[in-house]
């Protein structure tokens, strides 16, 4: 990596979260050692992200980061840029729309990359196409490092390796609860939503998705089936009403990706199910559980129709619009993960993954922005692993520290409290 000028390049520094990435840079390593610099196609716009972030932190030096101006369709200035840095760090989505020639210019360069995408079609696309290309080049590259799916897959991490070693056993289930989540939704995430309703062989697609091991190629994919996560169930190990959860599906798809990634370290016959909860109990808990699923279905329908997409486009948040400040900074985060060992012995274990402000944006700047310089910086501490790899893959312990030190409390510690009978959908 001799000769790369910069550490990490923000690529997208002008849209909603990546101008919350310039912000948490700006802030955090002001007074550390970090080379680095904003990128994206409007050269205008990049000057006012710089200002604004200078103006609001009061720190003019913030006015000194380098710009880097590329179309994310323009290849030869992607390549040039995947060139002057280790890391590329990326905001710009949708990503099947705009990521395609970055990651290629960033694995044909050797560079290492992050994204806070959640497409996995576009991510099981890119593996196919580059995977073998980024190992030989020895780069890491590595997308889902915001909310999707950096909190499940830390949360699994951590409770395995409780497991195996302080009980030296593999894992045989984990189940996953969202105990409390408060934040807000931006134009990106629905672009980039509605985007994949959008895309010409939608129903193929929909079919490979529906499987948790999407993202394992089909000769390593395991045969044990997992637990159904779409019911309304009352769980115990909660005592609480549960209902399915949005980003479930992609988040056990990189659960199992680690776990196939680090030789089924987890377990040959490991299972993950996540799910949220519903405050309260008895028959108002119930109802509300059934309510939020039912609107989901209803929010799914209306974006699988173009005049109803159309019309729910016009309602919600446009590209470039989020949450207010207000909004991100009293948002949080409460992720619960309960595991059961695979010994005679059924030894269990209680994780807890805590963001102190809204996840979805504020602290998914955090997250990717750790993931970019853990890349970037702490390479003798990675594990000699690379290709296309999830956070905990590519990262481990050196990112859970990382997010430990940035305000984000993870723990994990033996369960007393859990039935070791895993509820009735396993
Ligand atoms: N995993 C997670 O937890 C998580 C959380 C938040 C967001 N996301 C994802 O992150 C993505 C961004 O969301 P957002 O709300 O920040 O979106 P946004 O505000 O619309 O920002 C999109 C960015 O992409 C840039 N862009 C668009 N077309 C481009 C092109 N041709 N060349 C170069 N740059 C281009 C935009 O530049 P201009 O300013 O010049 O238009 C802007 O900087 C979405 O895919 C969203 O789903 C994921």
């Amino acid at each position: 990596m001799a000769g790369r000028t910069y550490d990490v390049v923000v690529f997208g520094a002008t849209g909603f979260t990546g101008s919350l990435v310039v912000e948490y840079l700006a802030r955090a390593y002001a007074t550390k050692s970090l080379k680095w610099a904003i990128a994206g196609r409007n050269e205008a716009k990049l000057k006012d992200v710089r200002a604004s972030v200078a103006k609001k932190l009061k720190d003019e030096t913030v006015n000194k980061v380098d710009i880097i101006v590329a179309d994310a369709k323009d290849a030869p200035a992607l390549n040039k840029m995947a060139k002057a840095t280790k890391v590329v760090l990326s905001t710009t989505g949708p990503f099947w729309k705009f990521g395609s020639d970055l990651v290629a210019a960033c694995v044909t360069s050797g560079t290492s990359y992050c994204d806070i995408t959640g497409e996995s079609p576009w991510v099981k696309e890119m593996i196919e196409k580059h995977d073998a290309t980024a190992k030989a080049n020895k780069c890491r590259i590595v997308s889902f490092c915001g909310m999707d799916c950096i909190p499940s897959d830390v949360g699994c991490h951590v409770v395995a390796k409780h497991l195996r070693e302080k009980h030296k056993c593999g894992v045989d289930h984990i189940n996953s609860y969202i105990l409390a989540m408060k934040g807000g939704v931006s134009g990106g995430t629905i672009a980039s939503m509605f985007n994949f309703f959008e895309q010409p062989n939608f129903a193929e697609l929909r079919k490979e998705m529906g499987s948790p091991y999407e993202l394992i190629p089909r000769d390593g994919r395991p045969s044990i089936r997992q637990p159904d996560a779409n019911a309304v169930s009352y769980e115990e190990e909660v005592q609480r009403y549960t209902t399915p959860f949005v980003m479930a599906g992609v988040n056990s798809k990189i659960v199992h990706r680690t776990n196939y990634l680090l030789n089924h370290i987890y377990g040959p016959e490991f299972r993950y199910r996540e799910k949220n909860t519903v405050k309260g109990d008895g028959w108002g808990s119930w109802l509300s559980g059934w309510l939020t699923t039912l609107g989901l279905g209803a929010f799914s329908v209306g974006a699988y129709f173009s005049p109803t997409r159309n019309l729910l486009r016009r309602m919600l948040p446009k590209p470039g619009e989020g949450p207010d400040e207000h909004t991100r900074e009293t948002g949080k985060l409460v992720m619960r993960f309960y595991g059961v060992g695979d010994s005679a012995a059924k030894p269990k274990a209680v994780a807890t993954f805590v963001t102190h402000h809204d996840p979805g944006y504020a602290e998914t700047a955090t997250m990717l922005a750790e993931s970019a310089i853990c890349l970037a910086q702490d390479t003798a501490k990675l594990p000699e692993r690379y290709g296309f790899l999830t956070p905990i893959a590519a990262m481990g312990d050196t990112l859970v520290a990382r997010l430990q030190a940035a305000g984000i409390d993870i723990t994990v510690e033996d369960d007393k409290n859990t039935s070791s009978t895993p509820p009735s959908s396993l």
